[in-house]
């Protein structure tokens, strides 16, 4: 890994794995490409150790042209692909822009890495390596008794998001299959961390707390997610480009499975530990519950065992210790704090999403 062309570096995640490559790759130089959609921002690329070792690119995965000049620029040998449409509300009021980045873009990327590495020999394809970055919601949702998903689980998208993604594994292996591109996939669970788009469900409720403003529960509250502080999650991919079989996918996991209102209770007590004297400490009256959301997947879980065994992998931290860092990292981030919220299309996304909702009791 000489060369790395990071997509959608000014994310959530693909910042986090920025910052964790950076410091644990010590010679790599990471080629960032990123659009900077509502959900990027430069905001989240500040303070990178060796930032002379990182370049950033604002383009669009969805245009060959640039993608292709960077693979022929960069002598790009790894892609770690993490640019896409992310949030299952957004596809439900909008799902054009999901076919859009997350299909077509993948395919981009792939046909980019097939002319540079299998077309042109640009770089050795024995060691290029092309790895997705998907989600466990591919698999559609589980019934309360039923086992978690693994690697084996057969697809079953219930979203235009979970679809879209969907198409893009598959995109991805057939690569693989037909012209033999080196790809891994790891198939992950939901994250949580520093640098996470207000608009999921636990920096909302953070910073919702925080403003004293109503925090917004779909349905009944019960859904189950699997949980994984971001850093666990860039440290299983950083694995699995060193270490995973060529054309293979790794179920990736907290072990975390709370009900959604677990989770809004637990961020509300380490709020309430964190601000004693909060005019709205307790902050769980502030709870309310909403309208679902249309489709709502009701439980996902994941079995890790794969990669605990063959690549020795853990999560290192739990869900208690995982959500207090983050609380922390909110409290003590302000100014990004404020520089998100105030953007105009945050705002008109909270208007979209939440103002018909209405409350359910
Ligand atoms: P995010 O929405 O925070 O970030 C996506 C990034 O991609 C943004 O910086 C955005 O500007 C960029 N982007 C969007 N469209 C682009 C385009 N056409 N060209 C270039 N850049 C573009 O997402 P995230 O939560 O960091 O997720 C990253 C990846 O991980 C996604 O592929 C997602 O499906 C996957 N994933 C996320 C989670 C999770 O819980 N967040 C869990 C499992 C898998
Ligand atoms: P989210 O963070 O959007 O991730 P995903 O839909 O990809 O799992 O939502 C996590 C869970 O929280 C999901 O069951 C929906 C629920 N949720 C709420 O109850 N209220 C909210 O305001 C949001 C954004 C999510």
């Amino acid at each position: 890994m000489q060369n790395i062309l990071v997509t959608g570096g000014a994310g959530f995640i693909g910042s986090n794995f920025i910052r964790y490559l950076l410091e644990h790759e010590p010679t790599v130089r990471v080629i960032n490409l990123d659009a900077l959609t509502y959900a990027g921002s430069l905001a989240n690329l500040q303070d990178l150790p060796s930032p002379e070792r990182h370049i950033f690119v604002q383009g669009d995965i969805c245009d060959a042209n640039t993608v292709g000049e960077l693979f022929r620029n960069h002598a790009i040998d790894t892609v770690a692909h993490f640019a896409a449409e992310s949030h299952v509300d957004r596809s439900i009021l909008g799902p054009g822009q999901f076919v859009q980045t997350n299909i077509v873009g993948t395919f981009n990327l792939l046909e980019a890495a097939r002319q540079a590495w299998l077309v042109e020999k640009r770089v050795d394809p024995q060691t290029a390596r092309f790895h997705h970055v998907s989600t466990d919601e591919v698999f559609g949702t589980l019934h309360p008794n039923d086992p978690p998903f693994d690697e084996n689980t057969a697809y079953s998208p219930r979203s235009p998001y979970s679809a879209s993604k969907a198409a893009s594994d598959h995109l991805v292996r057939a690569y693989n299959h037909t012209y033999g591109l080196p790809v891994t996939l790891t198939n992950c669970t939901n994250n949580y961390g520093p640098y996470q788009f207000p608009e999921k469900l636990i920096p909302l409720m953070i910073l919702n707390a925080l403003e004293g403003k109503p925090l917004p529960v779909y349905g009944d509250g019960m859904q189950v997610r699997d949980w994984l502080y971001v850093e666990d999650h860039c440290e299983a991919i950083h694995l699995v480009i060193k270490r995973g079989i060529v054309g293979e996918t790794y179920a990736v996991g907290g072990n975390n499975q709370p009900p959604n209102l677990e989770i809004v209770n637990t961020i509300c007590e380490v709020m309430d530990e964190y601000l004693p004297k909060s005019a709205h400490s307790p902050h769980a009256s502030l709870i309310k519950y909403v309208q679902d959301r249309p489709g709502h997947d009701r439980r996902y879980a994941m079995n890790i065992s794969r990669i605990q065994s063959e690549l020795g992998w853990q999560p290192r931290q739990n869900l208690q210790s995982g959500l207090a860092r983050t609380v922390r990292w909110y409290l003590d981030h302000p100014e990004w704090v404020s520089a998100i919220r105030g953007r105009e299309d945050f705002q008109t996304w909270m208007n979209n999403n939440y103002t018909q909702r209405g409350h359910k009791k």
